[in-house]
């Protein structure tokens, strides 16, 4: 299903998938032109309170699932459960099985597998998984110089996501991304 798009805007957005194909090796560009082409027009719009985003297209299509390793503590694997938790487990389960897309150059998603939820951030910091994707579900993905990536809330800047030593979701507003609670490492899946 197409939407509809005035000419000037379909140009421009024309351009930008081509950019990012050649970065991403357009793993999955024919099959979801469409969708992807409808995920940056309402990405480039201008207002981040939007809601109801479409639900966005894995651009890094080759990689269908990964752990995302965080090295607080004793070292937990992010996990969603499906009432929506966000949290930690030491040992990878199901539920820390995780598609991270991007979105945009430096921009992911991240989707738990198991119960199709999209981990999304809070005003306040609290991580939670959501049904339906939103600009709340949008993280700036930074490698920092330990070689460890941080994400960060796009909507709400300076918000990370974190977990504790206890593996619990950490409030996003109280870290930064010098401390290892916010310190996570993609793993492959077994
Ligand atoms: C979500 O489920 C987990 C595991 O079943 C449970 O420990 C936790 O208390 C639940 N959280 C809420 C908010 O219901």
């Amino acid at each position: 299903m197409l939407i509809t798009m005035d000419a000037h805007l379909l140009f421009p957005c024309l351009m930008m998938l081509l950019a990012m194909c050649m970065d991403y090796h357009c793993a999955d560009a024919n099959e979801d032109q469409g969708n992807q082409l409808r995920g940056l027009w309402r990405l480039s719009m201008k207002d981040p309170k939007q809601k109801g985003v479409p639900p966005p297209h894995p651009i890094r299509g080759l990689v269908k699932q990964q752990l995302l390793y965080c090295r607080v503590g004793i070292g937990y694997h992010l996990q969603v459960l499906s009432n929506g938790t966000v949290g930690g487990v030491h040992e990878p389960t199901e539920h820390s099985l995780l598609k991270v897309f991007a979105m945009k150059r430096g921009v992911v998603g991240i989707r738990g597998i198991k119960t199709g939820l999209y981990i999304c951030m809070s005003q306040e910091g609290i991580a939670h998984g959501a049904v339906q994707f939103s600009s709340d579900c949008l993280f700036k993905e930074s490698l920092e110089e330990n070689h460890y990536t941080t994400f960060s809330s796009l909507s709400h800047p300076g918000i990370y996501l974190a977990l504790s030593h206890k593996g619990e979701a950490k409030r996003g507003t109280s870290v930064g991304r010098l401390q290892p609670c916010t310190h996570f490492l993609p793993r492959r899946a077994p």
